[in-house]
């Protein structure tokens, strides 16, 4: 053959081969939706990937997964654990592991390829994983601790305790090839190895119901470990262990005991031998260190006179302290902690420092935040300084604390004297903006401090900007006082006495919430919590954990347990959150319809449209929300809407019985309900806007009453409310959507927009730069008003996302997208984004006059539904590539209809 047609043969066959490998790449990749986590304890995890490719319409074909035991042996494309071959399925989802049963401390290194519509991806880079401790026997015996207070803690009034620290040497001769910390420190902990902290999280692990489950964290500390001597140091606090408030009624509080610990060191030498570093009494511990008192209401004292400098070093004599104590261990289940943990987020530097009266200053930190002050302090030794910190100021300039209620929310430092010293708190966080410090002999300077925020170590995936600033401004205030309020569990205020997991309030708000953050594996342990908290006659409480005993039976709070696996299932397409709690929400249905169900109305509620907006901002001037106006209208709504996610869950898992059970009993409910409640001027009850609302979304309403029902809606939001709200908790989680999906966005937009009371935008007006619990939070009595709560968004964040930008998962986890954004006069641009599980999903739009151009991504193994605003299909077109390469569906609604795929594109819409 002649050489040059022979090197033309050989390239065209390599050319696609070349091609085909570069059009694809993987990343994201992720384990039980963590990347390379350790310590965990899931038998089968489940596996994830986002393909990445700049071609269109790129549908995985195949996968093929590797899971090795060593790094080389991967390397070696050897599976020793699982080699899953090539299987052909479009799966890139939580894919389940299906190879050799995975031991305790077993550290598994993985890698993916998948084949495409666009050819072939290489390997993705190594991820790994480790197993926990699986079994009780591979942890050591013994908790230790002190289960005492001491003479200067004060447990009986604010539960003053001091923390707790413990210590032990120990000898390592060999090298070194691995070690592995696992430990549960309750209430909180922090970990030395030779000095150094571990890790980066704090306040670990997340809070549980201790009598139902503890959580382990797992730590690669190979590099801390030297040869000769190591120590090992633990500062234990109180967290939700040892509980704030024990002694005050009448809050029914939960508390476990006081601090202690379980921990392993296990060390793995290069000759294949071990080495266990385990909890026992040959450690010893002190409570008469520095950090003298720490709870999550007052603060934490901390006495830099006591420091002992280097306790947590090899060579500190430890013959004073007293040797630590076998404990009584929890009575809670071990289990992994599958969550992130928390961690420093971001720093802020104050805006301005200025003065009080009799030395003190009043520090802004510029936004309402969550976490704590960084402080650095020069002076003499046993001087103290003082911070107080709050959300607001009083007009005279002054902390506004009054709606702290009982919480000090002040830190204490006693300096130690000489050098500059820095110091944080360890075991305590608030909601502040304004720090009021006392104390020093010299004007301080805003570079002396550094707000520190803290919250759940969870990606921001969302993205959202708009040409109306406002808008801007309240989703601002959203993505701040959502992230505050992620501390291992979703607590309602970062603040005050309270800070409770109320369930009511993450029902509202978990689906707007994963719009912005990656919070899928935060609330499938909340949703543990939840199930854990259930009572054995199927009773769910208002607060879990029930670090506060509240079970007052009602439809809108235990139900958050039915909204959160909903928008788990949603956004992220979670179906063993679905399995896991499907027994325990039919538990709960079966208990209220026993208990409270009479001729198809459910009876009993609790809170009604919890929070409704005083009628003016006069009218609301020191009253308190605590006003509860039960409603079985809400109820009884609630319980249908129930039937229709359980109709929903049960074809999830394939419990087509279940499904028939609750179709009928959700039509007899329906029927009752109008027959009840209907009116036949068309509205229901009252004509409340929530009373309306509620059965309009939930698909209650009959078919011919749909059009005059939406008409009193409609009415009472413009007319008689004048473009505004007038729903408390339960009515503004559906309001938007309910205006939008009945065809008035413009109203939807009117509400989101408005300036005046009451409105998110009153609030902005009002200088909140977090969301308040309160529509009349600037007038309301003090003492239930606090100025950063994340239930009163509601379903805004949804509508922003959903309709605004036109990012909407159409089933499941974003595999069939719907892109139809609402297009607003008054709204000319729209820039929105948000990393699905899929991938990264972009809608940018702008319009001027009668031109509109969208520029749109679809992440690959995905498809999109494209609701282009034109009169018709010939004012449209596609700047990247033909408009005529696209799957044209149909025009409806002055909008043309397209099927696309993956990829980027750019619409354009020359209207006349
Ligand atoms: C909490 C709320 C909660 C409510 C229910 C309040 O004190 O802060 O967010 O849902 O109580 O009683």
């Amino acid at each position: 053959m002649n050489i040059k047609i022979y090197i033309a043969i050989i390239s065209i066959c390599l050319l696609p081969l070349t091609k085909v490998v570069a059009q694809v790449s993987l990343q994201n990749t992720t384990c039980e939706m963590l990347e390379n986590p350790l310590g965990i304890d899931v038998q089968k995890p489940r596996f994830a990937w986002h393909i990445i490719s700049k071609e269109r319409n790129v549908m995985q074909t195949a996968y093929q997964i590797l899971v090795s035991s060593t790094a080389e042996k991967l390397n070696a494309n050897e599976g020793d654990l699982w080699d899953s071959q090539k299987v052909n399925t479009g799966e890139s989802i939580h894919v389940r592991y299906n190879g050799a049963p995975l031991k305790s401390r077993l550290k598994a290194f993985w890698k993916v390829k998948v084949w495409t519509s666009a050819g072939q991806s290489n390997w993705s880079t190594t991820n790994y994983f480790s197993m926990g401790l699986l079994y009780y026997k591979d942890w050591p015996k013994g908790w230790i601790g002190f289960d005492r207070a001491f003479a200067w803690d004060n447990i009986k009034t604010d539960s003053r305790l001091s923390a707790r620290y413990f210590r032990k040497e120990f000898q390592n001769t060999k090298q070194v090839k691995s070690a592995t910390a696992s430990i549960i420190g309750l209430g909180l902990y922090e970990l030395f190895i030779n000095g150094k902290k571990v890790g980066d999280d704090v306040l670990s692990p997340s809070p549980t119901d201790y009598t139902k489950n503890v959580k382990y964290n797992t730590y690669d500390v190979t590099s801390y470990i030297k040869n000769g001597k190591n120590a090992v140091g633990a500062i234990l606090g109180n967290g939700r262990f040892f509980a704030m408030r024990q002694n005050e009624k009448p809050y029914k509080i939960k508390t476990f005991g006081f601090p202690k610990m379980l921990m392993n060191i296990n060390i793995v030498y290069t000759d294949g031998s071990t080495a266990n570093i385990d909890t026992d009494n040959s450690w010893k511990g002190t409570a008469d260190g520095p950090i003298r008192t720490n709870n999550e209401y007052d603060g934490e004292e901390y006495d830099a006179t006591k420091e002992a400098a280097g306790w947590n070093t090899v060579g500190f004599d430890d013959s004073m302290w007293l040797k630590a104590e076998f404990v009584q261990e929890p009575s809670g289940v071990i289990e992994a902690q599958m969550n992130e943990n928390m961690r420093v987020m971001n720093t802020l530097k104050p805006v301005s420092i200025s003065k009080l009266s009799g030395g003190r200053y009043i520090l802004d930190m510029g936004q309402n935040m969550v976490g704590w002050l960084q402080i650095k302090i020069k002076g003499i030794k046993g001087k103290q300084i003082k911070m107080r910190f709050a959300e607001s100021l009083q007009d005279n300039g002054e902390l506004f604390t009054a709606n702290l209620r009982n919480a000090k929310c002040t830190d204490l430092y006693t300096l130690k004297g000489g050098e500059t010293e820095t110091w944080e708190p360890t075991f305590t966080y608030r909601g502040f903006r304004f720090v009021e410090l006392s104390g020093y002999s010299y004007q301080p300077s805003v570079n002396d401090f550094v707000g520190k925020m803290v919250y759940d170590n969870m990606k921001t995936v969302g993205t959202f900007e708009t040409s109306n600033g406002l808008t801007n401004q309240i989703f601002k205030n959203a993505w701040w006082g959502i992230a505050g309020s992620y501390k291992g569990i979703p607590v309602d205020c970062p603040q005050r006495n309270e800070r409770m997991p109320w369930l009511g309030d993450r029902g509202a708000v978990a689906y707007g919430e994963n719009f912005l953050f990656d919070n899928g594996r935060f609330y499938a342990k909340w949703l543990q919590d939840i199930r854990n908290s259930q009572k054995e006659d199927g009773a769910i409480p208002d607060v879990a954990p029930a670090f506060w005993r509240y079970y007052s039976d009602n439809m809108t709070w235990p139900g958050a347990m039915l909204l959160v696996t909903e928008m788990l299932y949603k956004q992220t397409g979670d179906v063993s959150s679905v399995r896991d709690n499907y027994p325990a929400m039919k538990k709960w249905l079966s208990y209220m319809q026993d208990r409270y169900m009479k001729d198809y109305i459910l009876t009993k509620d609790s809170y009604g449209d919890w929070c409704m907006p005083p009628i003016t901002i006069e009218f609301g001037r020191g009253k308190s929300a605590d006003k509860k106006y039960p409603s079985e209208l809400i109820s009884t709504a609630y319980y249908y809407h129930f039937t229709n996610l359980m109709i929903q869950f049960g074809r999830a898992i394939g419990n087509e019985e279940d499904v028939k059970t609750y179709e009928v009993l959700g039509e007899k409910i329906k029927n009752a309900f109008n027959e009840k409640y209907y009116n036949q001027q068309g509205y229901y009850a009252t004509n409340a806007l929530t009373d309306n609302i509620i059965p309009l979304y939930f698909g209650m309403v009959p078919k011919d009453k749909v059009e005059t029902v939406f008409k009193n809606i409609t009415h009472t939001v413009e007319v008689t409310n004048k473009g505004h709200l007038s729903n408390g908790l339960v009515g503004i989680q559906w309001l938007m959507r309910c205006l939008n999906d009945y065809g008035r966005p413009d109203l939807a937009y009117t509400v989101a927009t408005q300036k005046t009371y009451p409105s998110w935008g009153y609030m902005v007006e009002n200088g909140a730069t977090t969301i308040w619990e309160l529509w009349n939070g600037n007038t309301a009595d003090p003492k239930m008003n606090s100025q950063n709560h994340v239930m009163m968004l509601g379903d805004l964040l949804i509508w922003y996302y959903e309709n605004l930008a036109g990012i909407k998962s159409e089933n499941a986890a974003f595999k069939q997208i719907t892109m139809k954004p609402e297009i607003i006069e008054g709204l000319s641009t729209v820039n929105a984004s948000y990393n699905s599980i899929y991938g990264m999903i972009k809608s940018n739009y702008s319009k001027a006059g009668n031109a509109f151009a969208w520029n749109l991504s679809v992440p690959p193994n995905t498809t999109a539904m494209v609701y282009i605003p034109a009169k018709s299909k010939t004012e449209v077109s596609e700047k990247i590539k033909s408009i005529k390469d696209l799957k044209f569906i149909k025009m409806e609604n002055n909008r043309a209809i397209y099927e696309i795929g993956s990829g980027d594109y750019q619409f354009v819409v020359n209207g006349k």
